[in-house]
């Protein structure tokens, strides 16, 4: 199997937002529906497609959304206050293109501060270079929202888009569904909806399927550039099997069945332990009366940025984890 560069490009360069997955899960639709055995799009908009068995339910959940921006004010002049939809910070966005769904773009620029004024959302607004107020009130609105802008690129041994949070995890979901292991397990595949805002589609998805065991795919930080974090995880180190962040600690059953699987199918691996952030299988493991989960990670540099990075290579160890927990007894 090699790395399907037209597929991930796809899906990191849809508009799809918080709340505002159409886009995103129309795309994997079509790529699934004549491999799976049921789909289904619940209240939320999470999408769930299955793999029937008569085994262990196994749930898989992967987010559909994106980090993103949305207008809360729209001036005089025409220029647009906005705030944050997820975790980005004012700091690291001043310069930056933001497009619409309807494609227009705007830039993201900074009121003069003072000396030592620290930067904040409240300073910085989008101007969508025109000069014509009209059109600016006719096009933009309040509650409307954009994403980063941004060229997806590969080198030789990586890729460097937006969204790789968490359309890797979709993507890896999407190869793995097409390359479905035989087995009796009743296998669910959650595309969530609002993971960045609090991992809520989740919450909802886990309660329906009440699975026996659920393993959720999403990135995580590295130690292994310079921008300060202590963490052992590394590019090109293959899948990392977390061990805690703080939405949950990985039930000792779940760990152990991933590193096991790893060693037993040569799948290269490393252990995770993040200090920040949290997975949509933090809500699914406290869900109902609890269920034994864990995560396979996918270890990106820049996490939250207009251009985030990660490994082929770690894709494909996670991939067969991902298979190989499938079809797990
Ligand atoms: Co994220
Ligand atoms: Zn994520």
């Amino acid at each position: 199997m090699n790395f399907n560069s037209e597929l991930m490009k796809e899906l990191s360069d849809c508009f799809s937002p918080s709340g505002r997955e159409n886009n995103v899960r129309e795309l994997i639709i079509s790529e699934i529906k004549d491999y799976i055995d049921e789909i289904r799009v619940d209240a939320l908009g999470n999408l769930i497609a299955r793999k029937k068995g008569t085994g262990k339910k196994v749930l898989f959940s992967a987010h559909m959304d994106q980090i993103g921006l949305i207008i809360t004010h729209v001036d005089e002049k025409g220029f647009l206050r906005f705030s944050n939809v997820g975790g980005i910070h004012a700091k690291e966005i001043i310069g930056l293109t933001m497009v619409f769904d309807n494609g227009l773009q705007g830039v993201i620029c900074c009121e003069e501060l003072k000396d030592n004024e620290k930067i904040t959302m409240s300073k910085l607004y989008i101007d969508v270079a025109s000069t014509d107020a009209e059109f600016v009130k006719n096009n933009f609105r309040v509650g409307d929202m954009c994403v980063f802008k941004s060229e997806y690129y590969e080198t030789k041994d990586c890729v460097v888009c937006r969204a790789a949070d968490d359309r890797i995890g979709c993507y890896i979901q999407i190869e793995a569904i097409k390359n479905h292991p035989a087995t009796d397990n009743d296998v669910y595949y959650v595309f969530s909806v609002q993971e960045e805002v609090g991992t809520r589609g989740a919450k909802t998805a886990g309660y329906s399927i009440d699975p026996d065991i659920a393993v959720a795919l999403d990135v995580t930080a590295t130690g292994d550039s310079l921008d300060g974090i202590k963490m052992d995880v590394k590019l090109g180190g293959g899948a990392a099997i977390k061990i805690m962040d703080k939405s949950m600690i990985t039930h000792s059953d779940v760990k152990n069945l991933l590193t096991r699987l790893s060693e037993e199918n040569s799948i290269q691996y490393q252990y995770e332990v993040l200090e920040f952030g949290g997975t949509d299988a933090g809500p699914i493991h406290l869900s109902r009366e609890g269920v034994p989960s864990g995560v396979i990670s996918i270890p990106t540099r820049n996490l939250h940025s207009a251009a985030e990075i990660f490994n082929k290579q770690d894709v494909m160890e996670c991939i067969k984890l991902l298979k190989a927990t499938a079809s797990s007894k």
